[in-house]
């Protein structure tokens, strides 16, 4: 093997982690953390599909609903403002001060999970972390709280808490289970706690994978054309990055400005624009 592409962001803070142990054993380039994977896929991919799903499980309305996106990273706010289109009242949780503050001055309510537990409708998560969602939140949910996972796995939504506080459940439709609480409240798991937008949907249109798969080609012909590459996590190469956004620029017919010569001078010197 000469070297691998990683697509998520949970693959590469995994390889990432294994370069530091120095249990990597070829080089990686981390295609999630090009500008033209994350800022679309991520945000308006998992914006768009993530809503897609939860609406197909459930057919709830969002307008004037109260909901909370756990995590403010590119996937999670990219929910954020998909669920704040359609009219509800968007609630974030973070552990990130910066993201939290992105998210205030975005216009949304920021507050901690233990206290949006009590006032969402409905809830995702999109963190790539464990038991974000758990036992001490679910004893403050109100009665039909609806419980959603777009991040990773079925690992943020704690399903281990959520059967023990539970005396029963039953399947109402595909991917939307309905748990009785033994306190007589019912939650509302959708996908078995997994990717919603996958589970209940279809995932991200093509129009966004397009950009994503692109990097991944020409990572994988970057990696075959490169002489030697240290088993290590790469950036992806800038020149790709551009050519991307360039050719999808083009094949959506839009075109953009060019610098001219003399704003290319002024732009690259100091002598100018400083008195
Ligand atoms: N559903 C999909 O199709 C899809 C697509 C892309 C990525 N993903 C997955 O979604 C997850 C998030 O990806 P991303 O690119 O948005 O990552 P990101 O790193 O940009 O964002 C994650 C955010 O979650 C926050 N966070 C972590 N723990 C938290 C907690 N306990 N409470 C609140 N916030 C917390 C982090 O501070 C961070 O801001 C990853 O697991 C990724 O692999 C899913």
């Amino acid at each position: 093997v000469k070297g691998g592409t990683e697509e998520t962001t949970t693959g590469v803070v995994r390889l990432r982690a294994m370069e530091k142990t120095g249990s990597l054993k070829y080089a990686i380039i981390a295609v999630n953390d090009a500008y033209t994977k994350y800022l679309f896929d991520n945000r308006y991919g998992t914006g768009q599909s993530t809503i897609d799903g939860i609406v197909r499980a459930t057919n709830t309305l969002l307008a004037g609903r109260t909901f909370v996106v756990c995590g403010y990273g590119w996937c999670s706010r990219g929910i954020a403002m998909r669920a704040q289109g359609l009219g509800a009242n968007v609630i974030v949780t973070e552990v990130q001060p910066l993201r939290g503050l992105e998210a205030v001055m975005n216009g949304l309510r920021v507050m901690p999970m233990s206290e949006a537990a009590a006032i969402g409708d409905i809830f995702v998560t999109a963190t790539g972390d464990i038991n974000v969602v758990r036992k001490e939140h679910m004893q403050k949910m109100k009665d039909g709280a609806i419980i959603a996972n777009s991040g990773h796995f079925n690992v943020e939504i704690s399903l281990k808490d959520l059967e023990e506080l539970s005396k029963s459940k039953r399947a109402l439709r595909p991917n939307l289970e309905e748990f009785t609480l033994r306190d007589g409240r019912r939650l509302y798991l959708l996908a078995e706690g997994r990717l919603v937008n996958l589970a209940a949907a279809e995932g991200h249109p093509s129009e966004v994978m397009d950009m994503s798969f692109a990097n991944q080609a020409l990572c994988a012909e970057h990696i075959t054309k490169t002489e030697k590459m240290a088993p290590k996590v790469y950036s992806v190469p800038c020149g790709i990055d551009e050519s991307v956004a360039d050719l999808k620029l083009k094949a959506m017919g839009i075109k953009i400005d060019k610098l001219t010569p003399e704003q290319e001078k002024y732009l690259s010197t100091w002598e100018m624009g400083t008195t």
